[in-house]
Order: C-alpha cells, then structure tokens, then sequence
C-alpha cells in the first residue's frame, strides 16, 4: 500500500512495504496496487452537487477528502460517460463524453487531478463489450439496414424460422428473456445485458481500434487504471452456437459459455496491457471476469495481461469458516503461479450489501430482499471486514459499506430503476437496493447528499447512520474502517505477501498468523464466525490492535484470548 503523496502518477511511493531506499527514481515500479484498498464510487449516489437528487462528479470532487480521511489508495468510478442510462451508465453513447447529469470532461479533469492532490489515484469504468443502443454507430448500422458496415461491429443476424421470426440462437440475455431483439428491417441483434446494450463485434478491427484509442483518451486525461466491465464477455464462439440448455443463468460462472470466458479475450488484454504500459506511473486493468473457477480468472492477470481481477467467489462466499478458508486457500494458490495479487471484495453495486447478505440465512443468492437480523449483519458484516483487510493482496471498498449501511430491501416498486427488474417481471433486479444515495449528515435534505432529494428514496434511519454521526464515536464503523486502513498504512505485514500462516483454532474459528515483510510486527488475525464466545490460543506476546465488536481489550494474558461471537480481531504479536 502506497502512503499518500502528492502525485500518484508521477511520484515514488514511500511504502514501507515497497521503498527499498529514498532515492527511488520516479519511474520506478512500486507494485502499490499488489495491496491497495480502492474504494468504488457510485456516482449517481454518492454525492450530489447540484441538488437533481442525482449524484455528479462536482460531488465527488466535494468528497474526495473523506475518501483521504478514510484512508483508501484509490478510487474506482463506475461509469459516468454520456448514456442514455438504460442501465445506470453501463450502457455507453460516447466514451469520450461526460453525461450532463454528471457534468462534463472539465468537472473529469477536476476530479482526478484533486484525488491526486489528496493521494489518492483513480480508476474508471470501461465497458467494451457493449455500447448503448444511442452509440453513433449502432443508430447507423439501424438506420443504413441489412448490408450496412456498421452491422458488422454489432452482432446483427438473420432470424430462424420460415419468415426469419425466431432468434438466430438460443442465448438467453442476463437480464432475463432472449439475448436477441428484432429490428423493423427483420434482422436481428445481439444483447447479452438489455436490448438497449448491443454487444460489439471484437473480431472486427475497428472495434479494438475504437478502444485502443478510447484507453489512450482517458489516459491522458491522467487517470490511473480502468476497470474493465465483464471483461470475459468480448469475444463470442465462431458461429455463435446454440448452448442447448435451459435455465442458462445458473450456469453462469459454473461453466464456459459460448458468449463468456472464451480464450479469445486474452488477446485483446495482451494489447491493452502494451498500451498501458506506455505510461508512466503503474497505471492498471482490474478485471470483472465472472469465471467458472479461480483458476480460470487466474488467466486474466498473467504477467502480460490484467493486473487484477474481482474475487466474486470470495464474495459469494457465506460468513462461514470452513467456505471462508477455503476460498481464501484457493484464491491465493491460484494467484500465485502467475505472480498476481488476490483480491478481496464483499460488496459492490450489483449485489445485496454484505450487512444484509449476513444478516440472512445462507444460499438466497446475491440480491436478496429481506434483511431477517439486521444486528447481526452488521456485527457480521465488520467482522469480515477486519478478515478481508488482514488478507494478503488488494481490497475492494463499496461506497457506504464503510458505514455499515445495509440494503434498502423495501424500496417500492415505482421507483426502481434496475433494467433486469422489468426485464424479470419483478422477479429478479434488486440491484437498486444497494444503489440509495449515501448519507454525509444526520439531518438535511437527504442527509447531506445533496440540497434537494435523492434519486431513490433514504430510509428515515440513515441519519444516523451518516459520515456526520459516526465521525469521532469510538466503535463506529467508520471509525473502525479508518483504524483499519491507518493499521494497513503502519502495518504493511496485513495486505503484503502471497499466503497466510494458518494456526490451529476451533471450530467455526479462522486464525492465520502474518509475516512482515522486513523489520516490523507480525500480526494474528482471529476471527469468530460462531454465534458463541470462543477462547483461542494466541502468542503470549499478543496485544489487541483492532476488534470488530465493541469489546475493549479482549487480551487476557496467559496465551490466550476470548474473542466474542461473530467477531474479529487483529493482535500484533
Ligand atoms: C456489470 C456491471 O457491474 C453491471 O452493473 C452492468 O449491469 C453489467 N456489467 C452490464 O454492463
């Protein structure tokens, strides 16, 4: 982890956990990403300068010192591009254009040169395996009709059946229904999300020409990485074959798919990566690769291709010790071989907040709508914080997350906005949930959000809940985050490395020892994923350093330690 400096693109890191001497030439490789905690901004919620109850880039600009206090490396900003918004901004008009709902390339530039003022480095969205259905050069391949050039950097087809009515294959869309619309001309195109998203063509040269420049572009601008939307989706198998099964979504991330994790994508990284590393400063690719296995994400940050990639079988994983260490012990052993650093991540803007997903029995899956023990979530949810932060490798922060906000599991139908909601008639989507615009004060209009209202409806008890409330309160979690993140700073032995030590521990107990990297302190993490009390050995030199719960110096002396139920703990020993 990289300690704060004044330009994160140009200047030597002074990590303890990577500064070999002080005279570092500028351009030397820090490696501050193999243990950064980025931090994923949600632009439409997370701060609103202009009171549209919509959130924008003077916002986060705004923001950026919380960020800075909190303690993160960098910031990931989901898309903000010009979009017609059929999918919150994942569905792209112009990648060289801000959306006037967030302002313009001006108010881009504003932004990262701030964070970078703060220390802080940014990485934005990139989403390249479809555009929006406004893109220039989907309204020409419509409008010139079957034959036209621009059909061909789309994937347009004839239809099956006497008059050509039925899809050209059985591909079902994520969003629910088939992956194919019709056009009035009778062809048809293809769209893996919804129809207003058409998947590009990655074997017509003109499209990796597009988002080879695209990358230069924002490069430019000074930004520090892009993170790359479903990464695994580019290239489809020649012919686009039927995949002759029902129910294709539960196969998803359980097998290869003739649209998903074709070998094909390797390709297009392995040219990205010679472009990106034209540029000073350890610019970097992070990956949303849904994969059948971490071995098969493992290809995507192989030496000459992505840096890093989202861990969702981490995070799909149950509070649960025997899943946890499992998935742990397989992340970092297939990471290892190819040199990568694992990742770790709990919560994003696609998925139920990890509060709400454990304050809920197991198995109800990523979006989930009932919240049955919200006390217990949150007692569980900054428990697996303080577990994935003593983890070696990088972490992923969701905005809010750091307050303990839980999923907003009552929003009413009429204001949801999550495409695949309408998609599934109401059966599926819940993404809005995790969406509600974040509260910065215990009162205002929408807590400090902005000076009108908020674009989904803020639960009443969220002031509470707000930057304002928990500043300075010993054991909030906000509080608790930036102990964590400031122990990282102190601490470079939490995110460094490629494995843990694991010690013995009772059942429903992980307990893993970590090494520093050089002179400084090795640590115990213990973390207690039992409803119960449970006594554990440690070193009799350990101390306390953090806990999850409110317990005070749990540290009992005599080689032992009672940690409280579902709780962790960090010891230096
Ligand atoms: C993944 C993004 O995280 C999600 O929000 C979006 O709907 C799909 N990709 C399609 O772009």
């Amino acid at each position: 982890m990289s300690q704060h400096t004044a330009d994160p693109a140009q200047a030597p890191s002074t990590s303890a956990s990577t500064s070999a001497s002080a005279s570092v030439p500028a351009d030397a490789p820090t490696g501050w990403w193999r243990d950064a905690v980025i931090y994923q901004v949600y632009p439409r919620s997370f701060a609103d300068s202009n009171a549209d109850g919509m959130g924008d880039l003077e916002g986060i600009r705004s923001r950026l010192p919380h960020l800075r206090d909190l303690g993160v490396d960098a910031v990931w900003l989901s898309p903000f591009y010009a979009s017609p918004q059929a999918d919150a901004g994942y569905d792209v008009a112009d990648y060289r254009a801000v959306d006037p709902m967030f302002g313009s390339l001006l108010d881009a530039d504003a932004v990262i040169r701030d964070a970078h003022g703060l220390g802080l480095r940014v990485i934005v969205d990139l989403v390249p395996n479809h555009s929006s259905d406004q893109h220039e050069w989907f309204k020409r391949a419509l409008a010139e009709g079957p034959g036209s050039p621009l059909r061909e950097r789309y994937h347009f087809r004839a239809g099956k059946g006497a008059d050509g009515e039925l899809p050209p294959n059985d591909w079902e869309s994520i969003f629910g229904g088939p992956a194919w619309t019709r056009v009035a001309d009778g062809e048809w195109y293809l769209h893996l999300f919804a129809p207003e998203q058409p998947d590009l063509n990655w074997d017509h040269p003109a499209v990796g020409d597009e988002f080879r420049s695209i990358l230069r572009f924002w490069l430019d601008m000074g930004v520090d990485g892009f993170r790359i939307d479903v990464a695994h989706g580019l290239v489809k198998a020649a012919g686009l074959p039927d995949l002759g099964a029902h129910e294709q979504l539960k196969l998803l991330g359980n097998d290869v798919m003739p649209f998903f994790d074709q070998d094909g994508v390797h390709d297009v990284y392995r040219a990205w990566r010679l472009i990106l590393d034209e540029y000073a400063g350890e610019r970097i690719f992070v990956a949303e690769a849904w994969t059948p296995t971490v071995e098969r994400t493992a290809l995507y940050v192989r030496p000459d291709e992505l840096h890093q990639a989202f861990n969702f079988q981490y995070l799909g994983a149950y509070w649960d010790a025997v899943e946890l260490r499992d998935i742990i012990d397989r992340s970092l052993d297939s990471m290892r071989p190819v040199g990568a650093p694992a990742t770790w991540v709990l919560s994003n803007h696609d998925v139920t907040r990890h509060t709400t997903r454990y304050a809920n029995p197991p198995g109800l899956g990523t979006q989930q709508r009932v919240a049955a023990d919200p006390a217990l979530g949150l007692r569980r949810a900054r428990a697996a914080t303080l577990l994935m932060l003593a983890l070696p490798g990088s972490a992923y922060i969701y905005q809010g997350e750091e307050l303990g906000l839980p999923d907003v599991v009552d929003l009413p139908d009429e204001v949801r906005q999550d495409p695949s909601f309408f998609r599934a008639a109401g059966q599926d989507g819940f993404r809005d949930g995790c969406r509600v615009p974040i509260p910065w004060t215990v009162d205002g209009p929408s807590y400090g959000f902005g000076a009108g209202g908020s674009w989904l409806p803020q639960p009443a008890s969220w002031g509470a809940l707000s930057v304002e409330a928990q500043t300075g309160v010993p054991g909030s979690t906000l509080e608790m985050y930036r102990s964590a993140l400031a122990a990282r700073r102190v601490h470079p032995a939490l995110g460094a490395g490629d494995r843990v030590a694991w010690l013995p521990a009772p059942e429903g107990v992980l307990a893993f020892r970590r090494e520093p990297r050089g002179d400084g302190e090795a640590f115990v993490c213990v973390a207690n994923t039992t409803g119960a009390d449970v006594r554990v050995r440690v070193p009799a030199s350990a101390r306390t350093l953090l806990t999850s719960s409110a317990a005070d110096d749990i540290q009992h002396g005599d080689g032992h330690a009672v940690v409280p139920a579902d709780t962790t703990v960090w010891f230096t020993v």
